[in-house]
């Protein structure tokens, strides 16, 4: 079984799917390595650091289509949407595709790596359950753009995050509010806790409320309830209209007494919810910083712009996309190790043996035999279900 790792082609992206530190767990298991030339440069990971763990680099992108099983990437058609179509005269019938698809974005690329052949698997599907916790590409990502948010904050902001007793005075500690308290938003607490701030976190979650307090900070609670507000895979629940706005008037307060507000608040296949409206960063105080986890989802705030970064009234609003791939090393070695972990549970003696039975193989397989196999999309192309 040949393993090929092309190069990232989307713009800027600095991660690589696999790390030279993790060739040899898939050499021991039957496994060859092929990776595009100066595939992990971006990510401090040389051609001959991945030699010396036995891969061999193949000097041409044709070449690891033409020559592997297997493929293994980051950003793949779907979750690539600038050039991730390029690939797919590259794919046949029968090659295993695992990375992220972003396979409920526009579930019309599923139907074109379908048309391939190509056996695709969307890391972005995995079961969030204990078995599957090593292979958990989401979080590993959430977890490094959780961290980033925070030192980008802290490097726009014009003031400091610790509370400093000096000769000449005292300085407080910046206020720092994260909304949203899942996987990146505990991680951007941690990091402000680190960094000195005065922390506070809310969620929609009631169980989120221990994991905030464990980290130090102070939890927000809203005189709100949430119907129903977790699903049983752990995801926040969606709400009506009537909530959001009741939550934004809430919010508004310790919103507009925060210099830093990290926002990450997303429910799964919806749009992001306003949380944070322009009203609010108008009373911001001045040099304040939003950034916006969800910017992706369309943002949490009402001035988030997909693409740039926007100052109002002093308060700068960035939008973070893509955070991951600034933090290339180590998000490549978390990325690298789920995928690694992942792919050796889909292999048994040296050939790929999809388990239908097997929940992880099932929820994270999206193409087969020419066709979108997974109910959820099939649902969102408007498929019948298979076999029904
Ligand atoms: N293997 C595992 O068991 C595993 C792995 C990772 C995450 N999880 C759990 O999955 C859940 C989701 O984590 P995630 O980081 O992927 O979440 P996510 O990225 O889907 O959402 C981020 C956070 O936003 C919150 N949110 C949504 N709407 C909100 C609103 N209106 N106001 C305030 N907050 C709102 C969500 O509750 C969530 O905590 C968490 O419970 C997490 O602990 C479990």
């Amino acid at each position: 079984m040949i393993i090929g790792v092309p190069t990232e082609t989307f713009p800027g992206e600095r991660r690589v799917a696999l790390v030279p530190a993790v060739v040899p767990n898939l050499v021991k298991a039957g496994c060859e390595v092929l990776v595009q030339q100066c595939a992990g440069d971006a990510a401090g990971f040389p051609d001959s650091f991945y030699v010396g763990k036995g891969a061999r680099v193949a000097a041409t992108r044709h070449e690891v289509f033409k020559s592997a099983d297997a493929l293994f990437q980051v950003l793949g058609h779907g979750a690539n949407d600038r050039t991730g179509r390029d690939d797919l005269p590259l794919l046949r019938p029968g090659q295993v595709l695992v990375g992220f698809l972003r396979p409920l974005g526009d579930p019309r690329t599923v139907v074109e790596i379908a048309r391939t052949g190509a056996i695709a698997f969307a890391v972005e599907l995995m079961p969030r359950i204990t078995r599957a916790q090593s292979m958990d590409a989401l979080s590993s990502m959430a977890t490094v753009a959780g961290y980033k948010a925070v030192v980008l904050a802290a490097q726009i902001l014009p003031r400091m995050f610790p509370m400093l007793t000096t000769a000449a005075g005292t300085i407080p500690p910046a206020k720092v509010l994260v909304i949203g308290a899942g996987v990146s938003g505990l991680q951007a607490i941690a990091t402000a806790r680190r960094l000195g701030g005065v922390v506070s976190g809310y969620d929609i979650r009631p169980a989120a409320k221990e994991q905030v307090q464990s980290l130090g900070a102070r939890f927000v609670e809203l005189p709100l309830a949430a119907a129903d507000a977790e699903d049983r895979r752990g995801y926040a629940r969606a709400q009506d209209e009537t909530f959001y706005a009741r939550q934004r008037e809430l919010l508004a307060r310790v919103v507009t007494e925060s210099d830093v507000v990290v926002t990450t608040a997303v429910v799964p296949g919806q749009r992001a919810p306003v949380l944070v409206t322009a009203d609010m960063v108008a009373a911001m105080p001045w040099g304040s910083v939003i950034v916006d986890l969800a910017a992706e989802r369309g943002g949490n705030c009402e001035l988030t712009r997909p693409a740039e970064t926007v100052v109002a009234r002093g308060v700068t609003i960035i939008p973070a996309v893509n955070l991951a791939s600034t933090v290339p090393t180590h998000a490549s070695q978390m990325y690298a190790k789920n995928l690694a972990a992942f792919f050796l549970h889909l292999v048994k003696d040296g050939a790929l043996r999809l388990d239908l039975g097997d929940e992880i193989t099932r929820e994270t397989l999206v193409t087969r035999d020419g066709e979108v196999v997974h109910p959820r999309i099939r649902e969102a192309l408007g498929l019948p279900a298979k076999g029904g």
